[in-house]
């Protein structure tokens, strides 16, 4: 292969789908079995290992292999008295890449489970389907969400101790909804699994045909991560001056976040002085390459047009986009110590690769895991978590964790032992960080209500209309066309003398919801409106179309629980990413790279698509009116 060759390799794996997932659970819950199935079911273990694994259990008095012996190897350092904070597993299946960080269950290990939280696209909660919920679950949940970490998977095993039974998982699924309403992480899935037998983690579980969801692998293999990284806020914290000679003076580091290309500005903090990038390598010990751009976690060498004061522990970014420059910030603090917070104490805080001493000047006050609610300070102690105020010697380049992970978040670390004592998230002094003790939006606000049933039926009015209504919900990307078909479909209807109406998502935006923007927690609130809208329209007898880009699956299945699975069907308009970006009707997707638009779906916000859509249009093939004929076909 040649050089140029193997560069095109590198980089193309680097960008082929990759997920990294960390599991969270109490000792007993099967943590490591689950792996040990996933990784076996998977066939990620070779033939050897499986070799010596069968007569290890075997030994053991096992007839058939036992699974949690796959992950012994932890075990057994940790046994030696090695400390091994996070274990990093690699493994892959056709569609996917996977690295999982495989932490301890036991409580004083929460600070490992945090570890292994803070750079996951998932996080897998295990609980134990005869416990259900438990303070280890609660305070897992909490850190993850702490953590920033998108998405929780809600893995109740042991299925098969509870006899498979639905209501067990129901009720666990109900009451843990109840819980995370208040954690702020929108996207919890639930899989009923036996990990020991092998239901529903690879192959789906005959014993348990009540459940028609994905199995743990299919999930795994199909959650969309790829708008997490951050690529809108460019941040490049200088770990290295590169300076051979007077002709040359690079700076090596790697990228936290944003994408950067030859010939764009930058202002380099602390100095505040500005200029533009003239090269950008990457370098290896044999070679140097020129790169057009870097992104999120490359490490590249940058050079500059201009001669600037930079050193080591700069930091540059983009001149209408930088972070604060401060010496005081409020974060939400890990305590990992066993020696409490000393207030009296100046320890050094670690931030990029900058340190300063710092001063916690206040604990504002510390969770109560359990009920989710504050509790007046104090000082922390081991497994704690708090909101603190600090102050540090030298100013830092703060963003808040919320909007960049790799920014926003610090260790401190203790002057006299120079062990790790805390792990912070920077907050954005004006957030309510959780809403902790919030109102749940899930449920009205007055218990005091009682339904009111009409005197006509639906049934009555379908009768009398000739006509049963549903919803066809379009989901896809901005500009998949979901707004042109959505209309033409609903003039067919029309012409066919069926009661419809469209409702549309720019539409609705700018009456009804015109108090909601695109945070993930806005967008939820969007659907579930239009989804109550439409189960009224059903309801009075009208079909209704629904334009929505609604982009997790959570969003759609919100909908289908709100007007009904038989009314509800999905058409997920397919149109690839790059032709709706070359679309751009409206000019959004270029607004968007430039970070003008936030969040926007597919740039610098998920979307996932739907895993069994009634329909599929992909408008980049086919004309208007073949996907109406299509429509028809699903009508009902
Ligand atoms: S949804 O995510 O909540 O379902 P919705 O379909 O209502 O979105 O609105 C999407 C429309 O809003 C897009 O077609 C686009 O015109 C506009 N828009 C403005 N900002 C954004 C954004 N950040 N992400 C996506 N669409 C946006």
């Amino acid at each position: 292969m040649s050089d140029q060759n193997i560069i095109k390799f590198l980089e193309d794996s680097a960008k082929c789908s990759m997920l990294r997932f960390s599991t969270a659970g109490s000792v007993d819950d099967g943590k490591s079995t689950l792996i040990g199935r996933l990784l076996h079911d998977s066939k990620n273990i070779y033939e050897d290992q499986l070799d010596s694994l069968m007569k290890r259990s075997v030994k053991r008095g096992k007839e058939s292999l036992e699974l949690a012996l796959v992950t012994d190897g932890l075990k057994a350092e940790q046994e030696q008295g090695i400390t091994i904070d996070v274990a990093y597993r690699y493994f892959s299946t056709p569609k996917r890449k996977f690295i999982l960080a495989d932490t301890p269950g036991h409580e004083q290990y929460t600070r490992n489970m945090a570890t292994g939280a803070s750079t996951a696209d998932v996080t897998i909660i295990l609980i134990d389907a005869r416990k259900g919920i438990i303070t280890q679950t609660r305070r897992h949940s909490f850190i993850a969400s702490l953590m920033g970490v998108p998405r929780l998977l809600v893995a109740v095993n042991k299925m098969d101790v509870v006899d498979y039974s639905q209501e067990t998982f129901e009720k666990i699924k109900t009451d843990y909804i109840d819980f995370a309403a208040k954690l702020g992480i929108r996207d919890v899935r639930f899989i009923p699994v036996s990990a020991l037998e092998g239901d529903n983690i690879v192959l789906p579980s005959k014993n348990m045909p009540w459940y028609h969801g994905e199995t743990l692998i299919e999930y795994l293999e199909n959650v969309y991560n790829q708008a997490d990284a951050n690529l809108i806020d460019f941040r490049f914290p200088v770990q290295f001056i590169i300076n051979p000679d007077a002709s040359f003076r690079g700076y090596a580091g790697m990228l936290s976040s944003g994408v950067i290309r030859v010939g764009e500005d930058i202002l380099a903090l602390p100095s505040m002085k500005k200029s533009r990038v003239k090269t950008i390598e990457l370098h290896s010990a044999s070679n140097n390459h020129q790169l057009s751009e870097a992104r999120a976690n490359q490490s590249v060498v940058i050079t500059l047009e201009d001669q600037l004061d930079v050193g080591r522990g700069s930091m540059l970014v983009r001149p209408g986009n930088a972070p604060k420059v401060e010496t005081n910030f409020e974060a939400m603090v890990i305590w990992m110590s066993e020696q409490a917070l000393d207030i009296n104490k100046q320890y050094f805080v670690r931030h990029t690769i900058n340190e300063a001493r710092v001063l916690i000047t206040e604990v504002k006050y510390k969770v109560d895991i359990n009920a989710l609610s504050r509790k007046p300070g104090g000082v922390l102690e081991l497994n704690e978590i708090g909101r603190l105020s600090l102050h540090s010697t030298a100013p830092l380049f703060l963003d808040s964790y919320q909007a960049n992970r790799g920014t926003g978040n610090f260790i401190l670390i203790d002057p006299d032992t120079f062990a790790t004592v805390a792990a912070g998230m920077i907050m954005d002094r004006s957030s309510q960080d959780l809403e902790l003790l919030g109102a749940d939006p899930q449920k009205p606000r007055s218990q005091n209500l009682h339904h009111e049933s009409g005197l006509i039926e639906r049934k009555t009015r379908e009768q009398k209309f000739g006509h049963s209504a549903s919803t066809y919900w379009f989901t896809g990307l901005s500009g998949s066309g979901k707004s042109t078909i959505a209309k033409a479909f609903e003039k067919k209807l029309f012409e066919n003398n069926r009661p419809c109406y469209l409702l549309d998502g720019d539409n609705l935006r700018t009456g009804l919801n015109k108090d909601l923007g695109f945070s993930a927690k806005d967008r939820q609130e969007n659907l579930r409106r239009v989804a109550e809208v439409a189960k009224l329209f059903n309801e009075a007898g009208i079909s209704t179309i629904c334009a929505f880009i609604s982009p997790t699956v959570q969003d759609r299945e919100q909908a289908r629980e709100i007007i009904g699975a038989n009314s509800f069907r999905e058409i997920y308009l397919s149109t690839p990413l790059n032709v709706c970006e070359q679309r751009d009707p409206h000019q959004l997707y270029q607004k968007a790279r430039l970070g003008e638009i936030k969040n926007f779906t597919g740039i610098s916000a998920p979307y996932e698509p739907p895993i069994k859509p009634d329909l599929i249009i992909d408008t980049n093939r086919l004309t208007i009116e073949e996907a109406v004929t299509l429509l028809q076909k699903i009508t009902t």
